[in-house]
């Protein structure tokens, strides 16, 4: 049984990020989504709600968990007994931030990390631009699912 680990802050999922999720699950038996934390970023969710609209965005995407992460990514691997991570790319400022982390995590642990391309027809997503688009009052419900472009909306009428 093959085990996956998808990491990132995911705020908030994203259609792009389904889209690597149920591509992983092509490949292997069990895919977890680890919510974790960049503490360079600033977020509009807290990590309690990137996660429930991690699994909202998820929902019915069997063999996906989702569970919250703290401390150090080969940690959570190893006790979730992940074989591999995975991650998404979109271009080359993505591989470029990628790669360190990815040769970093296999010196540490010797976990590979596989990177999934972003279909064409989603590369532009980022949950920076949904929200950025959302500020503006444009409308996001082609990027991300129905709870997450309604979290979003609402939170930035709270903020106004
Ligand atoms: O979506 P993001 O913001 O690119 O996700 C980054 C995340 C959370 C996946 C990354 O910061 C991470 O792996 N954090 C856990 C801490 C860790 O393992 N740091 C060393 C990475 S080599």
């Amino acid at each position: 049984m093959t085990v996956a680990v998808f990491p990132g802050s995911f705020d908030p999922m994203t259609l792009g990020h389904v889209d690597v999720a149920r591509r992983a699950m092509s490949f292997t038996d069990e895919l977890i989504v680890a919510v974790g934390m960049n503490p360079s970023k600033r977020y509009m969710f807290t990590p309690e709600e990137r996660l429930i609209l991690a699994r909202q965005s998820l929902e019915g995407c069997e063999g996906v968990r989702v569970e919250p992460m703290s401390g150090l990514l080969v940690d959570f691997c190893r006790n979730y007994q992940a074989d591999v991570i995975i991650k998404g790319i979109r271009g080359a400022a993505d591989y470029a931030a990628e790669e360190p982390m990815a040769l970093m995590n296999r010196h540490l642990t010797g976990i590979e990390t596989i990177f999934i391309l972003a279909d064409p027809v989603l590369a532009h997503i980022s949950s920076s631009l949904v929200k950025d688009l959302a500020h503006h009052r444009a409308p996001i419900d082609d990027f991300v699912a129905p709870a997450a472009a309604q979290a979003i909306t609402m939170r930035i009428k709270e903020n106004r």
